[in-house]
C-alpha cells in the first residue's frame, strides 16, 4: 500500500490583487474575475526561491507526519520553474533539509500535472521497495511570466505543497493513479526558450522568453482530460462519481473547474476551490489545495477524495485517495 503520512503547504506572504495587476497591464478586476474566478494571488519575496518555497511546505508535511528529514529515503520534486537549470531543485532541497544522501530528483516540465504524476512514480517506488518519500509540488511562476502576455500573466501565483508517503500507517491511502500525455499538444502551452532547440539569448528581441499559451485550446483540453482521467481512476477502484466525497481539481481557472464538475455530474459543494485566493500555482496547486481542504475540515473520516490535474505537454493525471 501507499500511505499519506503527512500533508504540507506554503504560500508567500505578499498578496497581489487584480487591481494591482490593472496598474501594470491593460486589464481589470472585472475581466479577471469573470473569465477566471481569480481575485488575488501570492507573489514570492525577493529573498525567496523555488527551493525555499518547497522547503517551507516540506517542513509542514514532515511535522504533520511526525518524522525528521533524516528519516526520508527519497525525494521527488515536481516543478516547471526550477531554482536553476542544472542541477535540479531537489538537490538544493535535500541539502537545505539536511536529509541523508538519499536519491533526490525533479520531475520537470510536466506542467501543472507534475505533482499527481509524481505520486504515480512514488507509489511504484514504494511498491518496489518500502520506503519513506517526500513528494513536493512547487512553482515560482511570477518570475517566468511577462506583462506583455496579459492573457497569461494574471492567471498565476507562487506556492508549494508537499506530502510524505510511506508503505503503511498514516492518514490516508493512495488507492490508484492514472496519468497520460499527448505530445501533439506541446505548442499550446510552452516556455520554448532555454533548451537546446532555442538556447536562451539575452540579445534576442523581447517577447519570446516567457510562458505563452493558446487559452481556448488549453481550456478545451483541460476540461476533457481532467474529466476523462477522473472517470478512469474511479473505474480502477470500482467506484463511480456518486462515491466521490471531494474532488480536488488543478486550480487553473474557476470556469474550467465548473465545466469539469458539470461534465462529471459532481455537485458544487463536493468540489474544492481556492483559485480565487491563490490563482494558478502550477505543480503546487493540487497538494496545496489538498493540504488546505484538510486544514479547513473539508475532508471527513472515510472520505474518498479524487485529485485531477492537467498541464503543459499536454499531460494529465488523476489519483483516488481514501482518508482514514
Ligand atoms: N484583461 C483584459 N482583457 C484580456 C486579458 C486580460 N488579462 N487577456 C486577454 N484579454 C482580451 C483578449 O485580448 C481578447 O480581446 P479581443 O477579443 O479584443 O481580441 C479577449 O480578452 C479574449 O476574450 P475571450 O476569448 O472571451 O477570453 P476567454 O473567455 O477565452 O478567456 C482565458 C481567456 C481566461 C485565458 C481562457 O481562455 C482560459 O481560461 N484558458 C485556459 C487558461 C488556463 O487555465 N491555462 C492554464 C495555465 S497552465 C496550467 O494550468 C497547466
Amino acid at each position: 500500500m501507499t500511505a499519506f503520512l503527512g500533508f504540507g503547504g506554503y504560500v508567500p506572504e505578499k498578496v497581489m490583487t487584480n487591481d494591482d495587476w490593472a496598474k501594470l497591464v491593460d486589464t481589470s478586476d472585472e475581466w479577471i474575475v469573470q473569465r477566471t474566478g481569480i481575485r488575488e494571488r501570492r507573489i514570492a519575496a525577493d529573498h525567496e526561491s523555488t527551493m525555499t518555497l518547497a522547503y517551507e511546505a516540506a517542513l509542514v508535511a514532515l511535522d504533520d507526519a511526525g518524522i525528521a528529514a533524516t528519516d526520508l529515503d527519497e525525494i521527488i520534486l515536481a516543478t516547471d520553474t526550477p531554482e536553476v537549470r542544472t542541477p535540479d531543485t531537489a538537490s538544493f532541497l535535500q541539502h537545505r533539509l539536511a536529509a541523508r544522501e538519499i536519491a533526490s530528483y525533479d520531475l520537470g516540465g510536466s506542467g501543472c500535472a507534475g505533482f499527481v504524476t509524481a505520486l504515480d512514480i512514488a507509489r511504484s517506488r514504494i511498491a518496489f521497495e518500502p520506503k519513506t518519500m517526500l513528494v513536493v509540488g512547487v512553482e515560482l511562476i511570477s518570475r517566468m511570466i511577462s506583462p506583455k502576455e496579459r492573457e497569461t500573466c494574471v492567471l498565476f501565483g507562487d506556492g508549494a505543497g508537499a506530502v510524505v508517503l510511506g508503505p503503511q500507517g498514516g492518514k490516508a491511502e493512495l488507492l490508484a493513479v492514472v496519468s497520460g500525455t499527448d505530445g501533439a499538444m506541446t505548442g499550446i502551452l510552452t516556455l520554448d526558450v532555454g533548451g537546446t532547440k532555442r538556447p536562451f539569448d539575452p540579445a534576442a528581441p523581447e517577447g519570446h522568453d516567457h510562458l505563452t499559451m493558446h487559452g481556448t485550446e488549453v481550456f478545451k483540453q483541460a476540461v476533457h482530460r481532467m474529466s476523462v482521467a477522473t472517470g478512469q481512476v474511479l473505474d480502477k477502484i470500482g467506484a463511480t462519481v456518486a462515491d466521490v466525497d471531494l474532488l480536488i481539481p488543478h486550480q487553473a481557472n474557476k470556469r474550467i473547474i465548473d465545466a469539469v464538475a458539470r461534465r462529471l455530474g459532481v455537485a458544487e459543494e463536493k468540489v474544492f476551490v481556492n483559485v480565487d485566493r491563490f490563482g494558478n500555482t502550477g505543480s503546487a496547486s493540487v497538494p496545496l489545495a489538498m493540504w488546505q481542504a484538510r486544514a479547513e475540515g473539508r475532508i471527513d473520516p472515510g472520505a474518498l477524495v479524487v485529485l485531477t490535474a492537467f498541464g503543459a505537454g499536454f499531460h494529465w493525471a488523476a489519483a483516488a485517495i481514501r482518508f482514514d
